[in-house]
């Protein structure tokens, strides 16, 4: 560990100017195809197979349409402008960049950070699926309009931005990047006013992408004197640069010592930001700290850092809960990288068998539906609360931990149902279910053509966001929508956030996902198989957070019983009103 004299100097000399993308981008930039290729299947299985890398480019593509800030030469979305370019101006810093968080034009950053945290693993171990695609440029350009912002969000070692823009005036706007309102204040979490789980989870971020611009590589064969240990994942992406990595780790260093170290202690950071706490309230911070103490025993090597992520895990009961994967919730991910560091890395986390099985307890739970979650009649992963709204991501967060986790797992049983379960949700989400949808914009002419997205709609209506205009202005290619209702369900409707709406954090788990089929899978995705016109909107309206149940229309049988209610009560006040009256008279004359 670097001492605390240092991180500040390495802070203060090393924030980037005008970082750009390390790789060079193609000179031909890389452009998703227009949705009708996606229902045409291969002839032959091929690998790596052209639709599974057309699935991974847009899905990298989505995060270019998002961004916020002064938007580079390399721009490849042409109906996208500059931006917010004075964010931080109410501070005195430059907070411009990063990304729009979902439909709206808030910049968040503890949902971003797990973004980039989960992203940034996903390239380590399933990161030759990248370059096989030859994605792997527009993926370093990707995590560096992410981390370049953190660093600019991240001015001083306690101080860290974790909002841009207030939520409520930004929800009272629907119109295109030109008419974004003002002001756009920015909030901060500070020694004082701190943020524990914003703090360890920005640093989870640091960490995690340290890691793979350092090659510290999940997969390959380590030995020491008594053992020799296979670690089954690929070589990271290729775009390994020692000194990006390690001005990366001097964030994470920094902003785990904030966390930890703060002088008002441990807290929630909304409890500092209320204004935060709109959006992305966060439940807990022991996760935080676990995860990004062990993110961070891994970018480093640390094994004391090791000793301390297992402190929290212990402290805070991370171990046997039954919860979803998300910005919110990061335990599960705990013992799936636990379990590969103690294959690559045995001298600096033992106990594979124990770590194993943590993780398969908890996965075993999510296979073998014996806890929180189950599953809609079409099959889709679903936990209650959570899933309300926003359906697909417990789903493919569950499947992407899976999917990594079944390589390594104990037995040859649980590798084959854990791969399965993987595979059955990751196909769901692409089109086999019930609504022969696939739910990633632009993919297929049956992917949701109404995300909520206020940037790509073409509308400035906000009383009118269904039908203004008919048709959306611009495909926003490569996004991972809500997702259906617990009966299957899908209408794809604009206002319906619940169901359409498109976040960065929506997006993380299926990049690592197609990754793998890029790498693993000859054959094509499951939407090659649907043809145009396989999806239709249900009948009925949607029943959710976002467009609350209509009342039902009574019946002539209700209608004739709300009559009798309404003459028995009719009756029953003139029956009073005669009492009383009555009744008076005999007071007065009493
Ligand atoms: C490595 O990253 C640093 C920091 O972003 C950058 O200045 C440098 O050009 C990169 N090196 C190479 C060889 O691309
Ligand atoms: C970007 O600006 C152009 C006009 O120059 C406008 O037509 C387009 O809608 C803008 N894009 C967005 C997302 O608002
Ligand atoms: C610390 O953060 C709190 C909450 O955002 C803010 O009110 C306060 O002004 C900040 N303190 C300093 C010294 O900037
Ligand atoms: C990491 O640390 C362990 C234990 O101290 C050591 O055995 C191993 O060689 C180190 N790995 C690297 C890449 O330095
Ligand atoms: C060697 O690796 C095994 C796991 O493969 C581990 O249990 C053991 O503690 C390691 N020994 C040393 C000396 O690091
Ligand atoms: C190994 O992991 C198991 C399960 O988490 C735990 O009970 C045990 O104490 C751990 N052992 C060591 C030596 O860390
Ligand atoms: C790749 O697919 C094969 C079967 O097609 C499977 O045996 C193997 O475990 C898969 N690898 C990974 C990393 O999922």
């Amino acid at each position: 560990m670097l001492p605390y004299v240092i991180h500040v100097l390495v802070i203060v000399l090393l924030v980037p100017q005008n970082a750009i993308a390390q790789l060079s981008l193609p000179s031909s930039p890389w452009l998703p195809p227009n949705a009708s290729s996606g229902a045409v299947p291969s002839t032959t299985d091929r690998s790596p197979n052209p639709q599974w890398i057309t699935l991974l480019g847009d899905l990298i593509y989505f995060y270019e349409e998002q961004r916020s800030g002064t938007l580079p030469s390399t721009n490849r979305v042409s109906w996208r402008n500059s931006s917010a370019v004075d964010d931080g101006e109410d501070v005195g810093l430059d907070l411009s960049g990063g990304y729009y968080d979902a439909g709206d034009y808030i910049k968040a950053t503890f949902p971003l950070a797990f973004t980039a945290m989960s992203i940034c693993w996903g390239a380590n171990d399933f990161g030759q699926g990248y370059d096989l695609a030859n994605q792997t440029a527009y993926l370093d350009d990707m995590i560096r309009w992410t981390m370049d912002w953190l660093m600019k969000a991240h001015p001083s070692n306690n101080t860290l931005y974790v909002q841009v823009a207030d939520g409520n005036l930004d929800d009272a706007y629907w119109g295109g990047d030109l008419g974004i309102p003002t002001p756009r204040p920015s909030y901060q979490i500070n020694d004082t006013a701190p943020g524990t789980d914003a703090a360890a989870g920005t640093a989870a971020a640091f960490s995690a992408c340290s890691a793979l611009y350092a090659n510290r590589a999940l997969g390959g064969t380590s030995s020491n004197t008594t053992n020799t240990t296979t670690s089954p994942f690929s070589a990271p992406a290729s775009l390994q640069n020692s000194t990006y990595a390690t001005l990366l780790l001097s964030h994470a260093e920094a902003l785990h010592e904030f966390a930890t170290n703060a002088t008002a202690g441990l807290q929630t950071y909304q409890t500092s930001v209320p204004e935060a706490g709109t959006a992305y309230a966060s439940s807990s911070y022991g996760d935080e700290l676990a995860i990004s103490a062990l993110m961070l025993a891994w970018a480093s090597n640390s094994s004391d850092r090791y000793e301390e992520a297992v402190g929290y895990w212990q402290d805070y009961g991370l171990s046997g809960q039954d919860q979803v994967f998300n910005w919110d919730s990061k335990g599960p991910g705990f013992a799936v990288l636990a379990t590969q560091l103690s294959l690559v890395e045995p001298g600096l986390v033992g106990n594979l068998t124990g770590w194993q099985s943590e993780a398969e307890s908890y996965f075993d739970t999510i296979v073998n539906g014996t806890g929180r979650s189950s599953q809609t009649d079409g099959g889709l992963l679903w936990y209650p609360g959570d899933s309300d709204e926003v359906s697909l991501n417990p789903a493919l967060n569950a499947a992407m931990l899976l999917a990594r986790y079944a390589p390594i797992a104990s037995t040859d049983d649980k590798k084959t149902s854990y791969l399965n379960f993987a595979n059955q949700q990751l196909n769901y989400v692409l089109g086999k279910n019930p609504m022969n949808a696939p739910y990633i914009v632009g993919t297929n002419p049956n992917a949701p053509a109404n995300p909520h997205s206020a940037m790509a709609s073409g509308g400035n209506d906000i009383s009118n966001i269904d039908t203004d205009p008919e048709t959306e202005a611009y495909v926003l290619y490569g996004a991972v929508v809500g997702g259906p209702d617990p009966s299957d369900k899908f209408w794809d409707i604009r206002s319906d956030w619940v169901e359409t709406e498109v976040a960065l954090d929506y997006n993380a788990p299926m990049l690592t996902l197609a990754a793998w089929h890029v790498l693993n899978d000859s054959s094509d995705p499951f939407y090659t198989s649907l043809a145009a016109g396989s999806y239709s909107r249900p009948k009925g309206s949607p029943c959710d957070a976002a467009l609350p149940c209509p009342i039902p229309p009574l019946s002539w049988k209700g209608k004739v019983g709300m009559g009798v209610a309404i003459g028995v009560v009719g009756l029953v006040i003139v029956g009073l009103t005669l009492y009383l009256l009555i009744a008076g008279r005999r007071n007065k004359v009493g």
